[in-house]
């Protein structure tokens, strides 16, 4: 099978020769040639030309046998958008100019035509289509709205996003305003990368494991549900990764995505029995990306025996159970593909 055909079987439920694989943030700075990249040209440049954008995302597939790419972009460039200035610290995270942590801010957001301010990450998918044609399958994404309300109301990254936990219990109704705002630009924002060519999208609620489950239903769920109800109107397969998010699990199924990314502390049979019909990911520990490629060979193979016994293989995507982590060598990233490849 063709990488492409095989990511989409997978997406569809079809039997496979084997799961497709892909490794969220498989673009970045543990790859020479995204570093070499990075020399040259500023982050928000490379995410908005959608030249250095393709340059970036064909880097991990010139080098391992991966049957998806990722279009190279970021979930913050909706807060851009939104006029909130975002820029990235040397070495540190995110840092947001102007957090909203009053309605006075929420008023301020520039709303009108912000989807045409984020019309690069479209001709990325775009321009990223063109250059690969059919031969390989192409996510689009953005992160969760309860995720990205985390970043515009902190105004940063953080550990325990204290301010925005705060204000949805404070003003809970300016926090469903923004939730809602951020729903609907995510929603149309997928729409148009599916419009541009990607096969299937993720949503990333990175931060969404912060939230009890009364919460995350009270506010994280309906803001997806909108982003949902427009997708699934166009078919569109929805993936939603929600790191720590093991005690949501059985909420989840709410939202009306078609499968979910697990994190890697969940376990897989686990997800499996919750949701016996819908797509699964993962879920291999990033961090043993750090160590032994013994250890990630023995790793890999159990997992995808446990797809085979648990589901015949079938909707199983192989992928990590967050993303690849800065200063992983190379060579355990190819161990793991190579071990996903050869699997039968
Ligand atoms: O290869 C890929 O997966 C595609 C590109 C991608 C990036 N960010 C590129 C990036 C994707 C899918 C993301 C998603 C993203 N961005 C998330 C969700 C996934 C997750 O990790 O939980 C989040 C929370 C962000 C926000 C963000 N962007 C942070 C916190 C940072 C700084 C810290 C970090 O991890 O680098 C970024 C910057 C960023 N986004 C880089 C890359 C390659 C590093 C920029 C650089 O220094 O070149």
């Amino acid at each position: 099978m063709q990488a492409r055909e095989r990511f989409l079987a997978a997406l569809r439920g079809d039997a496979l020769d084997r799961p497709p694989v892909w490794l969220m943030r498989q673009a970045g700075r543990y790859l020479p040639g995204y570093r070499a990249l990075r020399a040259e040209h500023s982050f928000w440049d490379v995410c908005q030309t959608p030249e250095l954008s393709t340059r970036a995302a064909l880097e991990p597939l010139d080098r391992y046998a991966l049957d998806a790419a990722i279009v190279f972009s970021d979930i913050l460039v909706i807060p851009l958008a939104l006029g909130l200035g975002v820029t990235f610290g040397k070495g540190e995270g995110p840092v947001i100019a102007r957090p909203m942590r009053t309605g006075a801010d929420y008023d301020a957001w520039n709303i009108d035509g912000v989807l045409g301010r984020i019309d690069y990450l479209p001709r990325a998918v775009a321009h990223l289509k063109q250059t690969l044609k059919d031969r390989y399958g192409i996510l689009g994404f953005a992160g969760a709205p309860f995720t990205l309300f985390a970043y515009c109301v902190e105004g940063g990254g953080s550990d325990d996003f204290r301010e925005a936990r705060m204000l949805m219990h404070r003003d809970p109704a300016l926090a469903r305003r923004a939730l809602n705002t951020i729903a609907d630009v995510v929603a149309d924002l997928l729409l148009a990368q599916v419009d541009a060519g990607a096969d299937a999208v993720q949503l990333f609620d990175s931060w969404g494991g912060l939230l009890a489950p009364d919460e995350y239903r009270d506010f994280a769920l309906p803001a997806l549900q909108r982003i949902t109800a427009k997708l699934n109107a166009r078919k569109v397969p929805t993936l939603l990764f929600v790191r720590g998010g093991h005690h949501l699990m059985p909420l989840l199924g709410d939202s009306g995505v078609t499968g979910f990314s697990l994190d890697w502390r969940t376990e897989w049979e686990y997800a499996r029995k919750l949701y016996p019909g819908h797509l699964l990911q993962g879920n291999i520990d990033p961090v043993l990306l750090l160590g032994d490629a013994g250890v990630i060979r023995k790793r890999t193979r159990d997992l995808l025996e446990t797809m085979k016994r648990t589901s015949g293989g079938r909707h199983c995507i192989l992928n990590l159970g967050h993303g690849i982590l800065p200063g992983t060598p190379p060579e355990t990233v190819a161990a793991l593909v190579e071990t996903a490849a050869q699997f039968s």
